[in-house]
């Protein structure tokens, strides 16, 4: 086994590597380009200008969005969930989610019930992670005012049955914010599809682009129903002291991460040439092989869909006999091989595995994996197992 040989399995936290046309895209924006977006006229702040604008085209294509407009902004996965969650709600409303969320949805969620009286109804997931949309729909009430579900658990990997929960919640009022933080990238997530209102994700993992980069994508009709958060200078419409009405302004304030979003755009460009159902096909081949290989190990629990299931390239499991801290140690100090271990900021998908409160293990998948890597990690786990079990 190589030693020097660098193994990134924590994918779902933040891609690595990127591409290398996001690092040269970086380094162009803040080398040569260097200037504010949508602010100033002289020719490299129009390079800036069209730099996001191109993020912004290739996102709306990818979410399927008419009007590129819509594409929001945002600082990441849970700065464009804050946006849609904070801004749609108010006192005495009514929301409903789910045991998979991820701390980005729970805690604005709590923190909207304690501050505002926001009544939060959260559906329990089965052993796999799988919501079931009836009894999304069961939870729905005349005051609900949004129902905020993930699109796939980043714990089990499960990808939820948004194409029936969005069929059951569309004849209510309610808006569906769907958290694609794990999916985007990886599985298709046009905003008709899945029947969402609203889409939340991060620039930062499947979409390639660097940290500090997060998307918030609006159906048709939607603006109107989200207040901002933040407000201050957009370039536009300067002699009024009240935050512009249209849209990306309305949402998305102050100066903008031009290297960020330079860099994002040639994520999804990346994304965009080589195709979801693709990559999904790539992703879909390697997990097997993980999946496969860790079942066949004596001592380890796979907690999830089974390998061919509705998945992402998601995998936790348990190892008898270690803490899940000690197997991502282990793996780190003796194997090269970087994983996440514990809640993964999901706590509550925990109590339903029974993994609460050391959490798992968690191997998560990106483009740049191969067949190696993953063999790699079957072995090292192997070894590290039978280390823990009885001579
Ligand atoms: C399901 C889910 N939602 C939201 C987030 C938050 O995204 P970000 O890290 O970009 O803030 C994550 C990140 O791991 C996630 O897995």
């Amino acid at each position: 086994m190589s030693e020097s040989r660098r193994v990134y399995l924590d994918n779902a936290a933040t891609s690595w590597p990127k591409p290398d046309s996001v690092y040269d895209a970086v380094q162009r924006a803040m080398r040569e380009v260097g200037a504010p977006a949508g602010r100033s006229s002289y020719r490299a702040a129009g390079e800036a200008l069209r730099l996001v604008a191109s993020a912004r085209e290739r996102a709306a294509d990818l979410f399927g969005v008419g009007d590129a407009r819509q594409i929001v902004f945002a600082l990441n996965g849970t700065d464009a969930l804050n946006i849609a969650i904070q801004g749609t709600l108010a006192a005495g409303d009514h929301v409903v989610t789910s045991s998979v969320e991820h701390n980005s949805v729970l805690r604005p969620l709590r923190y909207l019930q304690e501050q505002a009286s926001v009544e939060v109804t959260r559906v329990a997931c089965d052993r796999q992670g799988y919501v079931s949309a009836k009894a999304v729909k069961d939870a729905l009430r005349p005051e609900t005012r949004l129902v905020v579900i993930s699109h796939a658990s980043n714990v089990t990997g499960a990808i939820e049955p948004l194409d029936a929960i969005g069929e059951l919640v569309r004849p209510h009022p309610a808006l569906l914010l769907v958290d694609a933080a794990q999916t985007a990238g990886h599985v298709p997530c046009r905003l008709d599809e899945l029947h969402a209102d609203l889409l939340a994700t991060s620039g930062h993992k499947g979409l390639l682009g660097p940290l500090g980069t997060g998307i918030l994508a609006l159906a048709d009709g939607v603006e109107s129903r989200v207040r901002p958060l933040r407000f201050g200078g957009t370039g536009t419409k300067s002699e009024e002291d009240r935050q512009p009405e249209t849209l990306p302004e309305r949402l998305e304030t102050g100066n903008l991460n031009v290297p960020g979003l330079a860099g994002l755009a040639a994520g999804l460009q990346v994304v965009l040439e080589r195709g979801v159902e693709a990559i999904g096909q790539q992703l879909g081949e390697r997990t097997r092989q993980l999946c496969e290989g860790l079942q066949a190990i004596e001592g380890v629990t796979i907690h999830g869909p089974a390998a061919t299931g509705a998945r992402t390239a998601v995998v936790s499991f348990n190892v008898r006999g270690y803490d899940p801290q000690e197997v991502a140690m282990l793996l780190d100090s003796a194997y090269g091989i970087e994983v996440r271990s514990g809640l993964h900021c999901a706590p509550e998908i925990h109590r339903t595995l029974d993994t609460f409160p050391a959490g798992t293990v968690r191997m998560s998948l990106g483009i740049f994996n191969d067949e190696q890597d993953v063999e790699l990690a079957i072995r090292a786990i192997a070894e590290i197992s039978k280390a823990a079990l009885p001579v």
